[in-house]
Order: structure tokens, then sequence, then C-alpha cells
């Protein structure tokens, strides 16, 4: 019988495991679920008979892969799969999914939501900014941005993009997109990057762009932090006191930042922009849709590692 593992040191909301659960019964599959594990052990013994996994961003290295003798499928239920070896799946001729823009507004949300922290100085008391009339630059136009660009557009923000493979799509909703990443930040109060980690992304918020930024700008991060070059960061952020950053995940040099930048920072306790009960039903319930096609029609749409 087709083995399915939902493997999440972070779980989905109980009716998302329902639903997944019952998707995956009714294709006649068994499911087992490991959540909240404390060591990868726990994972290495539970995948070891698992003909599909899924997962959130739980680490699914060589050696979970080398544990796995019978998978076929792992489902990353989320957008980023940074967390997966995907390039070692595929000499193991396992396909590794994701399920892109299933979690996409909870995310678009949390940014909007920092934007606003942010812009009133995170709640001081000190005197605050609007959003309103302000220019929102998007860093990257996939799914999150789309959704930042459609609530930012309802708080009357003017919207710019920076993205090299949607301009057709970015400048038919009518945004503006400039013509190089300096440019987006030189033109923009607040940045909110959605890029994944990898390619050219990796590092691309430099000194050499965010030394463009107009003052009292404000950076927020709901993507990853392998995104951004944090020492360069760090710099720019002890040279230019005006500046704020916002982000879903702390940096590495997070102690810089609790020494050198009170009141011009937030971090959230764990990553939670796709927190959200919406969203865990969202993305699980795709991850368990896509392994039921996968296995019995072949499936691979949503492959990322063909
Ligand atoms: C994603 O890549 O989809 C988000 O970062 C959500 O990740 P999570 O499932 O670990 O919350």
């Amino acid at each position: 019988m087709t083995k399915v593992l939902i493997a999440t040191e972070k779980p989905f909301a109980p009716a998302a495991v329902a639903q997944m659960s019952e998707i995956c019964n009714s294709a006649g599959y068994q499911v087992q679920l490991l959540e909240k594990y404390a060591t990868k052990s726990e994972l290495l013994q539970a995948v070891g008979d698992a003909h599909a996994l899924i997962v959130r961003s739980d680490l699914v290295d060589r050696e979970v892969l080398d544990a796995a003798s019978n998978l076929k499928i792992v489902v990353r239920a989320g957008a980023g799969y940074d967390n997966v070896d995907t390039a070692y799946a595929r000499e193991k001729g396992i396909c590794v999914m994701n399920t892109p823009g299933q979690n996409s507004n909870a995310v678009a949300e949390l940014a909007i939501g920092l934007a606003i922290y942010g812009i009133r100085d995170l709640f001081s008391g000190k005197m605050g900014g609007e959003l309103r009339g302000r220019t929102l630059g998007l860093h990257g136009y996939g799914y999150v941005a789309r959704n930042v660009h459609r609530i930012a557009r309802a708080f009357g923000m003017n919207v710019m993009v920076y993205t090299r493979y949607s301009k057709a799509q970015a400048a038919s909703q009518g945004i503006g997109v400039t013509k190089s990443l300096e440019e987006l930040y030189a033109v923009s109060d607040v940045v909110s990057i959605h890029v994944p980690a990898r390619g050219e992304h990796l590092q691309s918020v430099s000194m050499d762009v965010l030394k463009h930024l107009k003052e009292h700008a404000i950076i927020v991060n709901t993507a990853r932090k392998e995104v951004v070059n944090e020492d360069e960061l760090c710099e720019f952020m002890a040279a230019r006191p005006d500046v704020k950053y916002l982000s879903d995940i702390a940096p590495d040099c997070i102690d810089r930042f609790k020494q050198d930048f009170e009141g011009r920072y937030y971090f959230t306790p764990k990553k939670l922009g796709a927190q959200t009960a919406e969203a865990n039903l969202n993305a699980g319930v795709a991850a368990a849709e896509q392994i039921v096609e996968f296995f019995e029609n072949g499936d691979r749409t949503f492959q990322v590692n063909k």
C-alpha cells in the first residue's frame, strides 16, 4: 500500500491534516503523521518505508533521501524549496514538487503588516507615517508580490517592481517596472522582498542596491535571509540610522541588530508568513492532491527538479 508521510516540525492546522488524510485515504493510501519531531533520527526512521513525503520547511537532505528507499515524491507544501536537496533527489529519481501560490496571500498580508508596523515606528508611540501615497517597491513579482500589490493598491500606494521574468504581467497590472534593482530601491519608500533563495537572487540585497535607498526607507523581508548580504546590511544600517529592517526571519547577525540598531528592526519569533489556517489548508490540500495525481496519472506539473 502506498504510504504518505506528513513530516512537519511546525505542524499543519488540524483541519488541514484531516483534509489531507481524507484525500490520501480516498485514493487508498495510508497516511503517517510525524509532527513536532525534535530530532532528525525521528524523521529518518519515519521516512524509511514512505512512498511520498509532505513537508514544510523541514530539511530533506541526502541523509533523509538515502533513508527512504521507497520514496518516489517529496512535496514541499509551500513555495520555497531551498530545504530540499533537489539535485540529489533527481539523481535518485525522486520527484520534488512545491505548491506555488497556495500560501501566498498569508505571506503578503504579513508583508503589509510589517510595512505598517515599520511606518508606525514599531508602535513606539512616536510620530509615524502612512502608507497611502507612498511608493512600494516590489523586489520580485511572483505569487506573493502579486498579492502584496493587490493589497497595497487598496491602501492607495504607488507600486513599482523590479523583475526579470514577469515584466509583461507587471505592466499589464499597471505597475511601473524599473530598469534595474538599484532604481527600484531608489524610488521606494517601502521595499518588499519577494525573490526565492536561488541563483542570482542570493545575496542580491547588497550594499550596491541598499545605498540607493531613500531617506527613512523601510525594508520588509518575508523571503529568505539568504537573499540578503547580511554583513552589508549591517554596514548599511550602521551608516543609515534613518532606515528600518523588518523581517520574517532573523538574520544570523541578530546580535549586531540588538546591540546597535534598537528601535529600527523587528524579526518574527519564528518564520510565520504562512502560519495561517487558510494557508495550511490550501498548501496541505494541494500537496495531497498533487501526490494522488502523480501516482494515479503521472502528473508532474509542479515538479521543481526536472
Ligand atoms: C514558503 O516557502 O512557502 C513559506 O516560507 C512558508 O514556509 P513554512 O511552511 O515553513 O511556514
